[in-house]
């Protein structure tokens, strides 16, 4: 079968490989869609910090089931799926409380052990398999994990007040931060980004103000949206130097920064408004089962994403699709791959 292969740094190959084996407990996935993500990035580039090439690209899939193990009971070839793409260890004491996310053991797509998901077959354990409904796209399947991202940052927040919210970019895990602040209740959601497509998107999803850093004076705009107090919390979903400190310079006293950005460069942060305001700060790293039980349930349940799908290529246009991603050639939030139409 063809997959996607990042062979060095900045180059993608389409190289034939073996299907994989379906395990006792696993499912075979024929693969429909799957999803350009900041971490593919990472890979393509050579900065990610545990996926490093060579090695299959992808983690964000939907796909039909072609075949199932023996010991799988809650599967049937034919069901239409996506996966949650993260195993647990098992045994350490974050997997003991349901943190898969936080396990160092952990097995991931396009780590030894298991293909990526730029793949026109992949095989995954039952436990990690959800249904589609029939009436939800392949497309919109995929988008499932990215969601459960945002769902899972929404969920690390503390502080009771659902008054105001602030996302520090609006890219798609950005924007998806927005639909999961908008479903658990957030009455303003301020956005943020440097393009005006982001920000009319962010808008469109019901965002009560967005900003540019690049025009306009966020610390201001935002104590003058909020009477002067600051935002009950602010999401980093960005990579800038000054997005921490901008963070929080407009959280309330008692507030709450969190960083979902994955910023691999160590950037300089003013301690000082973390003590002075007793600034709680947290990061959030992927999701919890039960975050992305509740992301499918959404998306099952009829949540429309399907603005936030900007460019669809072919799997052999993979090096193109991450292009398009990260050099921000177009007006670009999620880049899906159609490896079957
Ligand atoms: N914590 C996790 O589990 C997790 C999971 C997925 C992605 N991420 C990380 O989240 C971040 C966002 O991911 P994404 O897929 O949305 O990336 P993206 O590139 O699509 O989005 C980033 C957005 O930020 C905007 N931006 C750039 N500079 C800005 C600034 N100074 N202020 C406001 N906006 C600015 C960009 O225009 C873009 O729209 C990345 O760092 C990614 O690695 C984290
Ligand atoms: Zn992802
Ligand atoms: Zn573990």
């Amino acid at each position: 079968m063809k997959s996607a292969v990042v062979v060095e740094p900045n180059k993608v190959e389409i190289q034939n490989i073996d299907i994989p084996k379906t395990g006792d407990n696993e499912v075979l996935i024929k693969v429909k869609t799957v999803g350009v993500c900041g971490s593919d990035l990472h890979l393509f580039h050579g900065t990610h910090a545990f996926r490093n090439p060579p090695a299959i690209l992808g983690h964000e899939i939907a796909g039909e089931i072609v075949e199932v193990g023996e010991g799988v009971t809650k599967f049937k070839v034919g069901d239409r799926v996506t996966v949650e793409p993260h195993i647990g260890c098992g045994e350490c004491e974050y997997c003991k409380k349901d943190l898969l996310n936080l396990c160092t053991g952990k097995k991931a797509p396009g780590t030894p052990g298991w293909i990526g998901t730029f793949s026109e077959y992949f095989n995954a354990p039952e436990q990690t398999v959800y249904k589609l409904e029939d009436n939800v796209p392949y497309e919109i399947g995929t988008l499932i994990e990215p969601l459960a991202v945002g769902i899972h940052a929404i969920s690390r927040i503390a502080v009771q007040e659902r008054d105001t919210i602030a996302i520090l970019g609006s890219g798609t895990i950005g924007l998806l931060t927005l639909v999961a602040a908008r479903e658990a209740g957030f009455k303003n959601i301020i956005c943020t980004d440097t393009q005006q497509f982001n920000l009319d998107m962010a808008e469109k999803q019901g965002a009560t103000l967005v900003l540019n850093p690049i025009k306009d004076n966020i610390e201001e705009k935002v104590k003058e949206f909020t009477n002067g107090r600051g935002v009950d919390v602010a999401i980093v979903a960005a990579d800038a130097p000054v997005i921490v400190d901008q963070a929080s310079s407009i959280v309330r006293k008692r507030g709450e920064v969190g960083i979902v950005a994955m910023i691999t460069e160590q950037i300089p942060v003013n301690t000082y408004n973390f003590v002075f305001n007793e600034i709680n700060l947290f990061g959030a790293m992927t999701y919890e089962t039960k975050d992305f039980a509740k992301a499918a349930e959404l998306v099952n349940n009829g949540l429309d994403l399907s603005d936030f799908i900007t460019q669809r290529l072919p799997l052999e246009e993979s090096q193109e699709a991450l292009d398009i991603l990260s050099k921000k050639k177009e007006n670009v939030v999620k880049v899906l791959v159609e490896v079957e139409k």
